[in-house]
């Protein structure tokens, strides 16, 4: 019980019960991003129309912190313009869950780069 008490109502909740998860087979761009510190690994697949993200996926083999987080990005990016979800930070993520524990904030950098990976591999496969 102590172990979970230092995450957020919401962490839990998105760990617990993640939006979005799975994967988009025929995705206009996919980003894959592996974590050095825990050898964590997370794809994003999106689907893109009219520049915006019409559909946005996720597949984690990480900690609670990393499903959580990706959990969340799924829904602020959803709907966005591509511009803007490449803006969306480490920090974002981390405040729209309530805030990380300190050893875990590492672990929201998978969300947000492997969102803008899957961003780039939509813009390379266009060229
Ligand atoms: Fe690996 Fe959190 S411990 S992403």
């Amino acid at each position: 019980m102590k172990a979970m008490s230092m995450y957020t109502e919401k962490v839990m909740d998105h760990f617990m019960h993640p939006r979005n998860m799975g994967e988009i087979s025929d995705a206009d761009g996919v980003g894959r991003v592996g974590n050095p510190i825990c050898g964590d690994v997370m794809y994003v697949y999106i689907k893109v129309k009219d520049d915006r993200l019409a559909d946005i996926k996720f597949k984690t083999m990480g900690c609670a912190s990393a499903i959580a987080t990706s959990s969340i990005i799924t829904e602020m990016a959803r709907g966005k313009t591509l511009d803007e979800a490449l803006k969306i930070t480490r920090d974002d993520v981390a405040k729209e869950l309530g805030g990380l524990p300190p050893i875990k904030m590492h672990c929201s950098n998978l969300a947000a780069d492997a969102l803008k990976k899957a961003i780039e591999d939509y813009r390379s496969r266009k060229k």
